[in-house]
């Protein structure tokens, strides 16, 4: 028997990510090939000229599993019965600046539309935020939305996780489907972790881990960190555009293992609120590794933390205590 649609909300969808993230989930690559969807569609009035432009796009493409689309200005009207939220509405990083930058307009479009999603959306309804700097606006979004589950509130740091992944392969030269459990700790920023101690590669002799394949030490706590955390502003300075296909697919895998589940043996790393695991301070929106199954999320724990690692963690974090004060001081 085919399957209820489930209702997707992507905000900010006549924008870049929007336009690449929409077409992947009305084909399945979200939530499986045989998950109808209906498509809730959110931008702000200057753009709604363009997201009807999406809308007649995604009619005109067929997609078999879609089975509505909701294209509005209105935030009541978008949230209204949905299942899932990928919020990438708000403005992005121009060339030169931190993602911090654009904290002052995009948490109080998280305040706003935070009450919009408690009201409106369906009960279990499960968010991810990908606008930046998404684990603040998702920590906005929870605060102003306490009848929302804190389970059910994520932010996007596996696009990081997929950088790193993607990185660890090339220098390899192994495909990066064999290459697993890397972990992002933290902010979705330049102070964030990239964490290989426990990062494995599929080999034809087995699983070995990656700091023994690459025994350079050297590389993986200097360029290869400084690489990740910095390839945002790398692809920025390429495109004159922020990341915008890897963002949409990062996203779809981020809701996908959440939803179906993560791999036996396998984490991903998901911004969620912290319970104060390893160490890291409570009322954060922290990426931590994670495993995924019935739709929930759980911290994997008991990793060993070295001296190295420590420190990394705690700068993060402490960057995250700092943004949480400036947003607050932005919405007061
Ligand atoms: P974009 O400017 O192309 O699109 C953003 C869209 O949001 C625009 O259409 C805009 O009109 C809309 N918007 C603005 N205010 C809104 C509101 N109140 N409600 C609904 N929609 C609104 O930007 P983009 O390149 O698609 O990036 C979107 C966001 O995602 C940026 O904040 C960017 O920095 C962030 N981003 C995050 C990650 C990540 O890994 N977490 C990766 C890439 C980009
Ligand atoms: C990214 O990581 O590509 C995005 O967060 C965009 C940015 O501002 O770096």
């Amino acid at each position: 028997m085919a399957k209820d649609p489930v209702r997707v909300l992507v905000t900010g969808a006549a924008g870049q990510i929007g336009y690449a993230l929409v077409p992947m989930i009305a084909r399945g690559v979200m939530l499986g090939a045989d998950q109808p969807v209906i498509l809730h569609m959110l931008d702000i009035p200057p753009a709604a000229e363009a997201l009807n432009g999406v809308k007649m796009e995604l009619v005109d493409a067929a997609f078999p599993l879609l089975k509505g689309v909701v294209a509005t200005t209105d935030a009541v009207e978008a949230c209204t019965g949905v299942n899932i939220a990928v919020m990438v509405g708000g403005f992005p990083r121009k060339e030169g600046m931190e993602r911090k930058d654009v904290m002052s307009k995009n948490v109080s479009i998280y305040k706003s539309q935070a009450s919009a999603l408690e009201k409106h959306a369906a009960a279990n309804c499960k968010v991810l935020v990908v606008a930046n700097p998404a684990n603040t606006n998702a920590l906005i979004l929870k605060e102003f939305a306490p009848s929302i589950p804190e389970k059910n509130i994520t932010c996007l740091t596996r696009l990081d996780h997929n950088r790193a992944l993607g990185q660890i392969s090339e220098r390899l030269n192994v495909q990066v489907s064999d290459v697993k459990n890397v972990i992002i700790w933290g902010n979705h920023s330049s102070t964030q972790y990239p964490d290989v101690t426990h990062a494995t590669v599929s080999t034809p002799a087995g699983e070995k881990p990656v700091r023994e394949l690459i025994a350079d030490d050297q590389w993986l706590n200097t360029e290869f960190i400084a690489t990740v955390q910095q390839r945002g502003a790398a692809i920025i300075k390429a495109r004159k555009l922020s990341s915008a296909l890897s963002a949409a697919s990062s996203a779809c895998d981020h809701i996908r293992d959440w939803v179906l589940g993560t791999p036996e043996g396998t984490w991903v790393s998901m911004g969620v609120y912290s319970d104060g695991s390893y160490n890291v301070p409570s009322g954060l929106i922290y990426s931590f590794p994670v495993t995924c199954k019935n739709g929930e999320w759980c911290i994997v724990q008991g990793l060993s933390i070295d001296e190295f690692s420590r420190n990394k963690l705690d700068l993060t974090a402490k960057e995250l205590s700092e943004e949480k004060d400036l947003a607050y001081s932005c919405l007061s």
